[in-house]
């Protein structure tokens, strides 16, 4: 799939940095691009600190090839933290936030970059986008365990989180079975439900709660006791963690101590298992997979996407390209724009085949 690079710009000069929450595979995309600049383009490769963070103080490591060397595996990223700072509102220490874009701008040409790679998911492609049109020569890279990024099939991380919680999953069938208990597990996807749809279908869950879907507790204890009328003495309900019941919002918590993102979803899974006892008398358990599904190393298809995305990037850099962001669209690696990235979430289809498949197999969604 790998093309020859025609480089008609100068890529001496590359910023790379990771973004967002943390996923498996970002150091795999790190190695990819370093590689990939200094063997095609004999680039310096400046590596910013924790994110945007770096980039806004101009804290930077140069990046060569002993750098990412060995990182393939690993997970978090070597470029210290990843976070969720916004240069465009960053908290001012006075209770209110300031813009400090121009700092990011600033530095770009300070240390006279000619393009930068960001890896990240919805909010750092946003980001992105913004320092675009502020002309900063910029490709964006998709990275998030959710996969709910419009234009693209998949992204890094996706893959590693799907097979972790599918891991959990079979080992939690053992309890449900000798215990004959609803095991509920809840798992991360934010607003949309691809890991907890990839995951309990993968696992064989007997009921599979989406944000897409809102569902009715009394028709999910329904399933249930039908099954048990069926002799069959134990579930398994997979539910993400921004599903919510019919007519219900979702179940977030608020942090008193953290002003700038005091909202945190989560909870669900508990509704769900309380709701489900009393509904149908039968011992209820939760188990929520949380950070577990970000951690350690990218299974072989994250390596793969992380290895094509980086390459990818870089040969658009080096064509003079900006404001795009890398993707994978029906096995094919391509390039949309920022803009239409940035446009939307991809939520998991009413229609998609895996569900419709799931629905014909009896999986309860719960509607
Ligand atoms: O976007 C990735 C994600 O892991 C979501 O699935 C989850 O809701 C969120 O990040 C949690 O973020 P944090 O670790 O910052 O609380």
């Amino acid at each position: 799939m790998a093309k020859t690079v025609t480089t008609t710009t100068s890529l001496k000069r590359l910023g790379v940095l990771t973004s967002g929450g943390d996923c498996p595979g970002l150091n795999a995309v790190l190695r990819s691009v370093v590689k990939s600049a200094m063997l095609q383009h004999k680039s310096k490769v400046f590596g910013f600190h924790d994110g945007f963070r770096g980039f806004m103080d101009g804290e930077f490591v140069l990046l060569d090839w002993a750098s990412v060397s060995g990182i393939l595996t690993r997970g978090g990223t070597i470029l210290g933290s990843t976070n969720r700072d916004n240069p465009f509102k960053m908290a001012d220490g006075k209770g209110g936030f300031e813009d400090r874009s121009a700092e990011v701008v600033a530095h770009y040409r300070k240390l006279k970059l000619d393009a930068v790679v960001v890896v990240g998911g919805d909010g750092t492609m946003k980001l992105a986008h913004g320092f675009h049109q502020k002309g900063v020569r910029i490709i964006g890279i998709p990275k998030t365990i959710d996969n709910d990024l419009i234009g693209t099939d998949t992204t890094v991380g996706f893959d590693t989180a799907v097979q972790i919680a599918t891991d959990c999953l079979d080992r939690l069938h053992s309890t449900a079975q000798s215990h004959h208990r609803i095991m509920v597990v809840e798992v991360m996807g934010r607003d949309s439900g691809w890991i907890a749809l990839y995951s309990g279908v993968a696992s064989g869950g007997d009921v599979i709660l989406l944000p897409e879907i809102p569902f009715q507790l009394e028709k999910v204890a329904d399933f249930i006791n039908k099954r048990h009328e069926e002799g069959k003495s134990f579930s398994i309900v997979v539910v993400a963690e921004g599903a919510k019941e019919k007519g219900r919002g979702v179940v977030t918590r608020m942090l008193a101590d953290d002003p700038t993102h005091p909202e945190r979803l989560g909870g669900i899974g508990e509704v769900v298992a309380r709701g489900l006892q009393k509904l149908t008398g039968h011992e209820a358990r939760v188990t929520v997979l949380g950070h577990l599904l970000r951690g350690g190393a990218p299974t072989a298809q994250d390596r793969l996407l992380a290895q094509e995305f980086g390459f990818k990037a870089v040969d658009l850099a080096g064509r003079g390209k900006s404001g795009r962001c890398v993707v994978m669209r029906e096995g094919k690696i391509g390039h949309i724009s920022l803009k239409e990235a940035t446009s939307g979430r991809k939520d998991v289809p009413l229609q998609h085949p895996l569900l419709l498949a799931a629905r014909a197999s009896r999986t309860c969604f719960g509607d």
